[in-house]
């Protein structure tokens, strides 16, 4: 998984790809590298991060164009400076980068290799360019055309060659690719993000399909045909301004503190879209809401939603099992969850479900994104972009949108959904008021944070909390950290407790569910365990008690969340971590 992004204009393509290099590092970040036209073919990469190597090899000062960057999230080959990208042909005219995973390289290796051809890398990839030089006459386009069609898995790619410098080929399968539309430039890269303070103009590239961009303009093409492809541009509404830290000293803290506004516009998308997911999930036998990560979690809490409001059984699943597990046929909806519209397994899981006669639809937020284009019906976040790799403000989102659809089925069963509309409609006021609460929760972090083994216990709807709520510790502090219903505690689990484990657990204001969970509680302090509480409504005896406003145990998943985004938050910070860019992780996982 990485990011790509290329060039041509009339400025040096050098700069600007940088630029672009650092908008996508959340895709991955353990080397990067720049190839450039400047009479013949120039390259410079290395191992790092993307300052560092600027820093040693000055890649912003590469002078020419067009020209292309990669910044590396290995998969295939160690991470070395051969292995990092541009990868070249032997001649050394041709330039690749590359995102994705090619499966047979291995077998085109070997008949490369055959034909004499040398490579440099361990790479999947340094297959490609070799390809290319293998069909190489007098059109570039033809000869990538002909050599992916000898490869097989997911890529986008973007190739320059020195004896046509007049052109970028880029090409896609499976792995996300965005045209930017300039004056006299143009831009190409794995996001919108990477060139929107240049032009907010795009056209993303489907699957299947490649594009000759020129600094005038760019024709879209069939890879398999060849034939044109007539595409619409969009315009994209996002600010540069969205992106920025606005004074924080990190984006997670940025995107917690936006939450209540986040939430607010989760709020106000169209109630018409919002209907039409609960009508297609009213009208299907069976539905699974697939995703990873933080987005299974916001599935799991809907599970209960739509169980509870609207007496609808619907299945979260990790979409990396839907084809194990799923029955998918014509009675079939498969929803998927994701913030990116492009973790390799959700859209792997919705298009398997298509390919067994399944309905489809997601809830996503980057606009543009290979999910919306693959699904019958969108629902867009609109929670802007998020950048730290930790997902807090599109989890948020995510819920409140899922919730909306609950009550927009509970409506369509002519159920009475007026109150839920009313706490609907403060919650952010509430969120506001949980973030009120930042320098009680840093003290707690802080303070009662002092071991390496947390268990994050909950009941109900607030099971999915507590993996949560674990898997943000986790992801940024790299402490241990295990989430499980605090009914499950008592069969295994409670052996662990000791002084080096402390517990986290999440408290509604009321009801069966509170009074299990404050017995639960008990429990763990019979074992001399530490209590952290996050209570909704009033406090419960613990070690400490972080207590947020007063909401009803369906809408507590949605209030407790920034509480222990902000908790993972101070103690990643504490340990000096790298809080947006935690190590071994990327925000968008493109790859099986
Ligand atoms: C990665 C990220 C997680 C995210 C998951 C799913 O693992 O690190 O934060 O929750 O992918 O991403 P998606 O974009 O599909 O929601």
């Amino acid at each position: 998984m990485c990011g790509i992004v290329g060039y041509i204009g009339d400025k040096s393509a050098g700069g600007v790809i940088l630029q672009g290099l650092k908008r996508l590092e959340y895709r991955g970040y353990d080397s990067c590298g720049i190839a450039c036209i400047n009479r013949g073919l120039v390259v410079k990469k290395d191992v790092g991060e993307i300052d560092e190597i600027e820093a040693r090899l000055g890649l912003s000062r590469l002078e020419g164009s067009p020209g292309i960057g990669h910044t590396r999230w290995a998969t295939h080959g160690g991470v070395t400076k051969e292995n990092a990208h541009p990868h070249l042909d032997c001649s050394g005219e041709i330039a690749v980068v590359h995102n994705g995973i090619i499966s047979n390289h291995e077998e085109l290796r070997a008949k490369l290799e055959a034909r004499g051809h040398s490579f440099a890398s361990g790479t999947d990839t340094e297959v490609i360019p070799h390809l290319i030089e293998e069909y190489y006459d007098s059109s570039l386009e033809e000869a990538v055309r002909r050599a992916l069609a000898e490869v097989e898995g997911t890529y986008a790619v973007l190739v320059i060659s020195a004896r046509e410098p007049d052109k970028i080929i880029a090409a896609r399968r499976e792995s996300p690719l965005v045209v930017g539309v300039g004056d006299g430039e143009m831009f190409v890269a794995s996001d919108i993000f990477s060139f929107l303070r240049h032009t907010r103009r795009a056209l993303p590239l489907d699957d299947g399909e490649y594009a000759v961009v020129t600094r005038d303009g760019v024709v879209v093409k069939d890879l398999a045909s060849g034939e044109v492809r007539q595409k619409k541009e969009m315009v994209v509404e996002w600010s540069d301004e969205e992106a920025r830290k606005e004074g924080y000293p990190h984006f997670m803290l940025k995107e917690i503190h936006e939450q209540p506004r986040t939430v607010a516009s989760a709020l106000k998308i169209y109630r018409e879209d919002v209907r039409k997911l609960a009508e297609m999930i009213a009208s299907a036998e069976r539905v699974y809401l697939a995703g990873a990560g933080t987005s299974l979690h916001a599935a799991m809490v809907a599970e209960y939603w739509f169980s509870k409001l609207a007496g609808k059984v619907v299945i979260a699943i990790d979409s990396s099992e839907l084809r194990n597990k799923g029955v998918l046929d014509e009675g079939t909806l498969v929803v998927g969850i994701t913030q990116s519209g492009e973790t390799y397994d959700t859209l792997a899981a919705l298009r398997y479900a298509k390919q067994q006669g399944a309905s489809t639809a997601a809830i996503v937020n980057v606009i543009g994104s290979t999910a919306t284009r693959i699904v019958e019906h969108v629902l867009m976040q609109g929670s802007g972009i998020e950048i730290a790799v930790c997902a807090t403000k599109t989890y948020t989102s995510q819920l409140t949108l899922l919730l909306r659809t609950a009550i927009e089925l509970a409506r369509l069963q002519e159920k009475e959904v007026e109150p839920l509309e009313e706490e609907l409609r403060s919650l952010p006021a509430k969120l506001e008021k949980v973030l009120a609460l930042e320098q009680e929760i840093r003290r707690v972090a802080e303070e009662q944070f002092d071991v390496s083994n947390y268990l994050f216990i909950g009941k109900g709807i607030n099971y999915p909390t507590a993996l949560e709520a674990a898997l943000k510790l986790k992801e940024i502090s790299y402490l241990h950290a295990e989430g499980m219903s605090s009914g499950l505690l008592k069969h295994g689990t409670i052996s662990l407790i000791d002084e080096n484990m402390h517990t986290v657990a999440f408290v509604p204001a009321r009801g069966e569910n509170r009074k299990r969970i404050v017995s639960n509680i008990q429990e763990v302090k019979a074992r001399e365990g530490r209590i952290i509480a996050v209570a909704s409504g009033s406090p419960v005896a613990s070690d400490a008690c972080l207590l947020v406003p007063e909401c009803s145990e369906e809408f507590s998943p949605i209030v407790f969340a920034p509480v222990f985004q902000l908790l993972a938050y101070y103690v990643a910070l504490k340990l000096g971590r790298n809080v947006d860019k935690p190590r071994a992780l990327a925000k968008s996982v493109t790859v099986e």
